[in-house]
């Protein structure tokens, strides 16, 4: 495959002869003539788009804006999404940030298909069979295209209906602007008094985002899609939603026709939700946090973390020297850089346990495609809160995480820093399934 479709520089050793063979029969699985629930066309260009309240950026849209149009499916449904390249010179991908779709739909341009030149199309089918707050952006040059706009929100309903109010926040920094759903400032949403209202973080951006609320206290009720297990209330207290993470708030808006404010980093882009026009507290961050390691109650995993068939270290560092030929500051996994790590064998079924432990001197957000890793511990304390399940984890310099997930879904995973530019600086590893 050839070097410039790929993201990151090159495919993985051995992802030609495996991508998209052998895949398991299982839930994720769609027969071939299955109609689709719900068909989405999205057409990615290079242009000039609004950012409301702060003028016009130039960068890259799906179908006229960015971010791209939120895509809403219910738990089950088949989806299926055809992308229409126009403009993306590059070429381009589509990545299911956080779902757990087959190995071949995963949208990795390099590992598990080739970019999608400008002027051609591409399908993609899955089946979402769990319910939460997800996003989807291009996995081409990803450092570029996401910053420039290519991505949107993603999110699956259960089938039994949500009481109350849903809103997206997607937040997303253009140009050194930050916005939320595209907009800089204060940005409103009116719902009645006295509603209950489902606020879904999605940080898009390359670092953390410490987010909170101002006018009521507030629940997490869900983190990277999964629900946490009987949250407590919290007030006064932020919560950190770590880039490419999603943090799902719950809040009642106060009966006396006030709005409630939420804190996005603590700039001036924020998020008022309430009755129309109804005044909203301002606030600054709260000096507290919301640990998740301790937030809400224990529940089972579905399987044992402690009866492990495979046990990898994954220590992040960093090398000053060359890489590709360029002088600079690089990433390592294990004292290699990309593509020289070595992939993390795995077979299907196995409980694997991975101690990551971070000596960067930076923070690295680690998302692993395909799966979902509970957090047992941090630097030696256990969790005690509810599962503590992720996708993307925000690994601070020198911390060690103790984490588990169970290996049910074959193919060739990428694992890397979601913070995009270090993936282009060799942050970059994969699962592999032998
Ligand atoms: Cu959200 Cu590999 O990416
Ligand atoms: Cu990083």
């Amino acid at each position: 495959m050839a070097m410039g479709y790929a993201d990151y520089g090159g495919g993985p050793r051995m992802a030609a002869e495996h991508a998209g063979h052998e895949r398991d029969l299982s839930t994720l699985t769609v027969a071939a003539d299955r109609r689709p629930d719900l068909m989405v066309r999205l057409v990615a260009r290079k242009e000039r788009f609004e950012v409301a309240g702060r003028g016009s950026v130039q960068g890259y849209t799906l179908n006229h804006v960015s971010p791209g149009p939120e895509i809403r499916a219910m738990q089950g449904d088949l989806v299926e999404v055809t992308l229409v390249n126009e403009s993306v010179s590059d070429g381009m991908t589509l990545h299911w940030h956080g779902v757990d779709v087959p190995a071949a739909e995963d949208g990795v341009a390099g590992v598990t298909q080739d970019a999608v030149m400008a002027g051609k199309t591409f399908v993609y089918r899955f089946v979402v069979r769990d319910a939460g707050t997800y996003w989807y952006h291009s996995h081409q040059q990803s450092h570029e295209q996401v910053k420039d706009g290519l991505f949107g929100p993603l999110v699956v309903t259960p089938k039994k209906t949500l009481p109350g109010e849903d809103v997206i926040a997607a937040v997303h920094t253009y140009n050194k602007i930050r916005t939320v759903n595209g907009g800089y400032g204060e940005r409103r949403t009116d719902v009645p008094p006295g509603s209950v209202v489902r606020v879904r973080l999605i940080n898009t951006d390359n670092g953390p985002m410490a987010s909170w609320v101002d006018g009521a206290p507030y629940k997490v009720v869900a983190v990277d899609g999964t629900e946490v297990n009987q949250p407590p209330q919290v007030s006064g207290k932020s919560v950190l939603v770590t880039a490419g993470g999603r943090v799902d708030l719950q809040v009642t808006v106060p009966a006396d026709g006030t709005a409630v404010r939420v804190g996005l980093g603590g700039g001036p882009t924020t998020l008022v939700v309430g009755p129309h026009g109804g005044a909203a507290p301002t606030g600054t961050e709260p000096r507290a946090r919301v640990d998740l390691l301790s937030y809400g109650k224990p529940a089972p995993l579905g399987f044992d973390p402690s009866q492990a068939d495979r046990r990898f270290e994954y220590k992040i560092g960093r090398r000053i020297g060359l890489f590709n030929g360029k002088p600079g500051l690089w990433w390592t996994i294990n004292g290699h850089q990309y593509p020289d790590v070595p992939m993390f064998m795995v077979a299907q079924g196995d409980v694997v346990r991975m101690t990551v432990r971070n000596t960067s001197g930076q923070v690295h957000p680690m998302h692993l495609h395909g799966h979902h890793i509970y957090v047992l511990s941090r630097n030696g304390t256990a969790a005690t809160g509810s599962p503590w399940r992720v996708d993307s984890l925000n690994v601070e310099d020198g911390e060690t995480y103790e984490i588990a997930f169970l290996a049910d879904n074959p193919g060739i995973w990428m694992d890397h820093c979601h913070n995009l530019p270090h993936a282009a600086q060799g942050l970059v590893t994969h699962l592999m399934y032998e």
